[in-house]
C-alpha cells in the first residue's frame, strides 16, 4: 500500500496514483510492480476464515473494505483484478469497479445484474453494434424490452415521452459509436429523477472518451462501463472490460453475477490492463493531439463531405454545452463521410498504408474501419438511418504516430478516391 496518509492521496491526480494504488510491494518480497498471480484458488488460514470469506462474497454481514475481504477463488477474486479494479475506480472517480474478461462481458453482466423480464430500457442510438444486438435480440428474448431514441440535443425530451412505470433504465454511449453524437447525462438524470420510486438507472458506454476525457458519474450516471480493450488497454494486445458504480447495492449485484456467469478477466488480462493504466493519459493526450490536426486537415478536404469530431464543436453548434459539460477534451475518434458512398469508402480504406484497416479504436496505431459494413453491419436498415451510419461513413481511431505521416497517409488514400 502506499505510503501516502488519506489526506495525502485526496489531493493526488489520477496518473499518480495509477502507479501505487491499491498495492503493497512488501506483501510481494518488495516488488515495485505487482506480480501475476496465476492461481485458480487461496489458501485458509483455517476454516472459520474460509466460512467467513465466502459470506462475505455472497454479500452476507457487514464486510470489511474489498482488499480486506479474503481472497478465494479466481473466478470471485484475485489481487491482479482488484489492483486494477481499484485504479480504475479511481480514474472514474467512483467507489469502486469490477473488470470483465471483455467490454461485451461488463456490459451483458451489468445488463442481466441490474433488469429482470418485463422491465424496459430507453436506448439512445447509435450504440456499439455488439451492444446493438444483445439489446435487440438476446435481451428481447429474456422479456427486456427496449425503446430507442437517436443520441443528441433532443434525446431527454424523446426519452421522457417513452418512460413507463416498467422503465428501469437509459442507456447512453456518449460519445455514440460511430457517429460522435452527444447526449446530456445530467438532463437524462434528471428525468430519471423525476419519475417516482427512483428505479431508473442511467447507465453509461464511457469506452470513445474515457476515463480521460469524460467521466459520467460526475455529472449523474450511475453505471459506467468500458471496453477496456480500448483506450484502457491501448496496445491492441488485450480484450477486457469493467463496470463501475457508486452504490453498493449495484455493486454487489454486479460482483454476483459476474461471478454466477464466469465473464471475470484472467490475471494475466488484469495486469496487462494495470500495466497499461500507468501510461493512459500520455497516450490519451497524444493520440487527441494528433487528432485535432488530422481533423482539421479532413474538414478542409474537398472529398470530405462532413466530419464528426467533438473538437469540430463550436458555440451555437447544439451540442457544444453538452461538450463542455462533460467532456476535458475531444479526444481521438473521428468519423466522416466521403462524398460518394460505399466504393469511395473502400477505395479510400483500401489505399491507406500506414492506418490500419481494422476494427477496434483507442490503441498506440491509427485504425480505420467502414461502420456500415463492419461493427455496425448487424444494425437493422432503419437503425442505421437512425444513428447516420450510412455507406459514406469512414470512422478513425487517431494514434500515436507523428501527425505528419498521417496527414500524408490520408492525402494520398483521398488522391486515390
Ligand atoms: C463503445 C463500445 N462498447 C463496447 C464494445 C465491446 O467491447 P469488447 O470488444 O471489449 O467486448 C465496443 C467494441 O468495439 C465498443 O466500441
Amino acid at each position: 500500500m502506499t505510503k501516502l496518509t488519506d489526506a495525502e492521496a485526496a489531493r493526488m491526480h489520477p496518473e499518480t496514483l495509477a502507479l501505487s494504488a491499491g498495492f503493497d510491494p512488501w506483501l510481494s518480497e518488495g516488488a515495485v510492480k505487482p506480480p501475476v498471480f496465476l492461481t485458480s484458488t487461496f489458501a485458509f488460514k483455517c476454516a472459520a476464515d474460509g466460512k467467513k470469506f465466502f459470506a462475505w462474497a455472497h454479500g452476507e454481514g457487514t464486510p470489511p473494505p474489498r482488499h480486506e475481504q479474503g481472497l478465494i477463488y479466481s473466478r470471485i477474486n484475485n489481487p491482479n483484478l482488484e489492483i486494477f479494479e481499484e485504479r480504475v475506480a479511481l480514474w472514474e472517480g467512483m467507489k469502486d469497479a469490477y473488470s470483465f474478461s471483455s467490454g461485451m462481458a461488463a456490459i451483458a453482466t451489468t445488463l442481466l445484474a441490474t433488469h429482470h423480464p418485463g422491465d424496459e430500457m430507453i436506448v439512445c442510438v447509435p450504440v456499439y453494434g455488439g451492444t446493438d444486438a444483445l439489446i435487440h435480440h438476446f435481451l428481447k428474448s429474456l422479456g427486456i424490452a427496449a425503446h430507442f431514441v437517436p443520441a443528441g440535443v433532443d434525446a431527454p425530451a424523446l426519452a421522457e415521452k417513452l418512460i413507463t412505470s416498467r422503465t428501469r433504465s437509459i442507456f447512453i454511449e456518449s460519445p455514440a459509436n460511430p457517429n460522435n453524437r452527444l447526449t446530456d447525462i445530467g438532463r437524462m438524470k434528471e428525468l430519471a429523477m423525476r419519475q417516482p420510486g427512483g428505479r431508473i438507472l442511467v447507465m453509461v458506454d464511457n469506452t470513445m472518451a474515457g476515463p480521460v476525457f469524460a467521466q459520467p458519474a460526475r455529472v449523474g450516471a450511475d453505471i459506467v462501463l468500458y471496453s477496456a480493450t480500448k483506450f484502457i488497454g491501448g496496445h491492441s494486445d488485450v480484450v477486457g472490460g469493467v463496470a463501475l458504480a457508486n452504490d453498493d447495492a449495484l455493486l454487489s449485484a454486479i460482483a454476483q453475477h459476474r461471478a454466477l456467469l464466469g465473464g471475470m478477466p484472467n490475471p494475466y488480462t488484469a495486469w496487462l490492463l494495470t500495466r497499461s493504466l500507468e501510461t493512459l493519459k500520455i497516450r490519451a493526450e497524444q493520440q487527441q493531439r494528433n487528432a485535432e490536426v488530422v481533423a482539421a486537415f479532413l474538414v478542409a478536404h474537398p472529398k470530405v463531405r462532413q466530419v464528426c469530431y467533438l473538437g469540430l464543436l463550436a458555440p451555437g453548434d447544439p451540442e457544444y454545452a453538452i461538450y463542455r459539460k462533460q467532456h476535458t477534451g475531444p479526444g481521438s475518434l473521428i468519423s466522416f463521410y466521403i462524398r460518394g458512398g460505399e466504393p469511395e469508402a473502400f477505395a479510400f480504406l483500401d489505399h491507406l498504408k500506414v492506418f490500419k484497416l481494422a476494427v477496434s479504436l483507442g490503441s498506440t496505431e491509427s485504425l480505420a474501419q467502414h461502420p456500415a459494413a463492419m461493427t455496425h453491419s448487424g444494425l437493422a436498415p432503419a437503425d442505421k438511418i437512425l444513428g447516420g451510419v450510412t455507406d459514406d461513413l469512414v470512422r478513425l481511431s487517431i494514434g500515436i504516430e507523428n501527425s505528419e505521416d498521417l496527414i500524408w497517409d490520408l492525402q494520398q488514400a483521398l488522391a486515390a478516391v
